[in-house]
């Protein structure tokens, strides 16, 4: 079941946020506290968010649950989310350096002596990040709802739909989408008023079938799935460009 694998690995990345924000504002009190085992838990409680955050955030992107990797890849929105990334990595370098020997001479049972000016110097990175996650979120948000997407997605001849056109519809609309000057068929190109018809219109005719002026156009909810469906009309709003007749 995809669409299961899908939710859980998005419930994964975004429990892995909410973990890293509850931790993370917890981190900042303990610093400011200057208290050795609050900042060592949250430290902890840190790493499994940042765990759950990373895991569910690339399986998402490489395991293509939802989006295909150029969905992302080309969408300048993912590279600003990724930079707020890499800088939130970035400035967690310093804050390692410091708790990991922390954390060893703890298990040891040796005594922990912060130096001065360590907690400052974490809090500092630690509020720098604050903007960072800030960006990282509103880029997530955006790109859910697929903000950003160059216009141009993919051309024509690499969707699915293109071979679906050309099992099922050339016939009729003819490969240049003209469906002979409008005499057979839909003319896409050169009756503009076609494809400025909204999908769901469109959509309806495909499934439907359609009868009008031109003739009658059979119904293909029997023969095409409605993911097949979109796909060929995508296809055409790609491929056929709507101009005056010739
Ligand atoms: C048997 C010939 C034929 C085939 C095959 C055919 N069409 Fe059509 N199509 C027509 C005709 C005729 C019309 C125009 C009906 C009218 O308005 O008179 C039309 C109209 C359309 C329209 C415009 C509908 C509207 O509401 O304005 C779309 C979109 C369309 N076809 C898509 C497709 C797709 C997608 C396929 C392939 C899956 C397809 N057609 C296959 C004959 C065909």
């Amino acid at each position: 079941m995809p669409g299961l694998t899908a939710a859980i690995a998005s419930i994964v990345h975004v429990g892995g946020f909410a973990l890293a924000a509850a931790f993370g504002a917890l981190r900042l009190v303990a610093l400011r506290r200057q208290d050795v085992a609050a900042t060592r838990f949250a430290d902890n409680g840190n790493g499994i968010a940042a765990l759950l955050l990373f895991g569910g955030g690339l399986w998402r992107l490489f395991g293509q649950l939802e989006k295909p990797l150029a969905f992302y890849s080309a969408n300048p929105v993912f590279w600003v989310k990724l930079g707020a990334i890499a800088a939130m990595v970035g400035l967690e370098v310093y804050p390692q350096y410091v708790v990991l020997p922390w954390h060893f001479r703890h298990a040891r049972k040796q005594p922990i002596e912060p130096r001065p000016g360590q907690f400052a110097r974490m809090s500092r990175c630690a509020v720098l990040q604050l903007p960072c996650l800030v960006i990282a979120v509103a880029c997530a948000a955006l790109l859910a709802r697929g903000v950003g997407l160059p216009t141009t997605a993919a051309p024509a001849s690499d969707l699915p739909g293109r071979a679906i056109y050309a099992t099922h519809c050339q016939a009729c609309h003819q490969a240049d989408g003209r469906g002979l000057d409008g005499k057979l068929a839909a003319d896409f190109v050169g009756d503009a008023r076609v494809l400025a018809r909204p999908d769901d219109a469109l959509l309806r005719s495909i499934a439907d079938g359609t009868v009008g002026r031109i003739g009658a156009m059979p119904a293909w909810r029997a023969i095409l799935s409605a993911e097949q469906q979109r796909q060929v009309l995508a296809y055409i709003r790609a491929a056929f460009t709507p101009s005056p007749p010739r």
